[in-house]
């Protein structure tokens, strides 16, 4: 099968390594890729404009793909799932009325509302809201305040925090970048991210895992897409996969299909799971990013016939999904300055930094070899989160230590990681 990936982070790094051991895959494409995934799969960088349907469909016909892949939000909230689907063209992924699931916080509010799904109390103020009512509004709210961007933000747009003015200032940021903002009451409660497969009212749930958002140790500092996950959760009780697919993902799956609004692709409820039960603290229309990378190292399935049969409409036909014993971790290298201005352009050196097992490129490109040195080309950074290292092992700490030992070869100036993911529950501090 000829198979299309859209997308270039590590999650589509990750992605292009499970299809491409599924013998189902005959070729491998991705657009626009780094130059860094070439071992796997032809990359195209010219096909770059990842949101413009008519581009992506161009290349997906160009190489008579057979499934498209596409990894990121913004081309599914764009459409390039209808527009490929509208020429034949199986995919993963949803429509764009579909994605409004992440597109659109007060969307993915009103599905819950009506699937009967437990989720934050919320309120949106659009631009041009008066000062004397964000004040207000702040006031049912917080402290603690959780003020989202109710538009796409990659998980990056949320502030959680217990300091008003900056609370307000998050406000005042979005509405300027001309995007309404929902405030939330704060769920308390460790956070589970659970992927579905979700085909109609067919929902496969992968394995649960922990993603760690803000940028430091101890959890301090911004938020993030993301600094790091692991999978499993052992502090999850043995029916708690369950219960979040039969108390959320499944209700909301047939909500879906009741609406004429069918979901197909990957469904990622983000969840609290507090004293009183599960709650959605959002969710996406696509693969978690870095969580992805620890949870796929993990499926022992064959990728390409998962992630076909769910885009064929055949996923209540496909066989129980296989996963490994143990457990993966995967911790982000951030560049220096990462969230706020990420530095750039910097020589990335270390062992693994060519297999995918251990290292997946996040952001990272290529130049040119520096002068004396025997490389030909150098891996250089190219994004905030540059690169996901893995680590497995028979245990958490295992695997803990298999990641950091990785990390700890790697050379990239200014860069920094959490030395903590997966540790608090290593230690069995978490509790539900
Ligand atoms: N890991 C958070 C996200 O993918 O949005």
């Amino acid at each position: 099968m000829r198979i299309l990936v859209i997308g270039s982070g590590g999650r589509e790094h990750a992605l292009l390594k499970g299809l491409k051991a599924d013998p189902l895959t005959t070729e491998l494409h991705v657009a626009p890729g780094s130059p860094n995934f070439a071992d796997l799969a032809t990359v195209h960088p010219a096909y770059s404009k990842v949101d413009d349907p008519a581009q992506m469909l161009q290349l997906a016909q160009k190489i008579d793909a057979e499934l498209v892949v596409v990894g990121p939000e913004v081309p599914l909230v764009a459409g390039v799932a209808d527009e490929l689907r509208a020429n034949g063209i199986a995919v993963f992924g949803p429509n764009k009325s579909a994605a409004q699931i992440e597109g659109s916080k007060a969307f993915a509010k009103d599905i819950m509302n009506a699937a009967g799904v437990k989720t934050a109390r919320a309120e949106q103020l659009v631009p041009g809201t008066s000062d004397a009512e964000i004040e207000a509004a702040l006031d049912r709210f917080g402290p603690p305040f959780v003020v989202k961007d109710d538009g796409l933000a990659g998980g990056k747009g949320v502030v959680v925090t217990d300091d008003r003015a900056a609370a307000k200032e998050h406000v005042n940021e979005v509405h300027a970048a001309g995007n309404p903002v929902l405030l939330e009451s704060f769920l308390d409660g460790p956070e589970v991210s659970l992927f579905c497969l979700v085909d109609g009212e067919t929902v496969v749930p992968l394995l649960p895992a922990q993603d760690h958002k803000r940028a430091y140790d101890n959890d301090e500092g911004p938020n993030t897409g993301g600094m790091g996950a692991y999978t499993p959760l052992p502090w999850l009780p043995a029916d708690g996969v369950q219960r979040i697919v039969d108390e959320v993902c499944k209700p909301v799956a047939a909500e879906m299909v009741k609406r004429g609004n069918p979901y197909s692709g990957l469904l990622y409820a983000g969840l609290a799971w507090g004293k009183e039960g599960i709650a959605v603290v959002e969710f996406n229309c696509r693969f978690g990013d870095p969580e992805t990378q620890a949870v796929l190292s993990m499926l022992e399935s064959p990728l390409a016939e998962a992630l076909n049969a769910t885009a064929t409409g055949t996923l209540a036909e496909l066989d129980e999904l296989k996963w490994k014993d143990g457990y993966a971790v995967t911790v982000v290298l951030a560049a220096e300055g990462y969230p706020a201005s990420p530095r750039k352009g910097d020589v990335i050196t270390g062992p693994g930094l060519d297999d995918p097992n251990k290292v997946l490129h996040a952001g990272t490109s290529q130049a040119e070899g520096s002068p004396g040195v025997e490389e030909e080309v150098d891996v250089i950074s190219n994004g905030g989160r540059v690169l996901n290292v893995l680590g497995q092992g028979a245990t958490l700490a295992e695997a803990r230590a298999a990641a950091y030992e990785v990390l700890e070869g790697l050379k990239l100036e200014g860069s920094f990681y959490r030395r903590d993911i997966g540790k608090r529950a290593e230690d069995g501090e978490i509790s539900i």
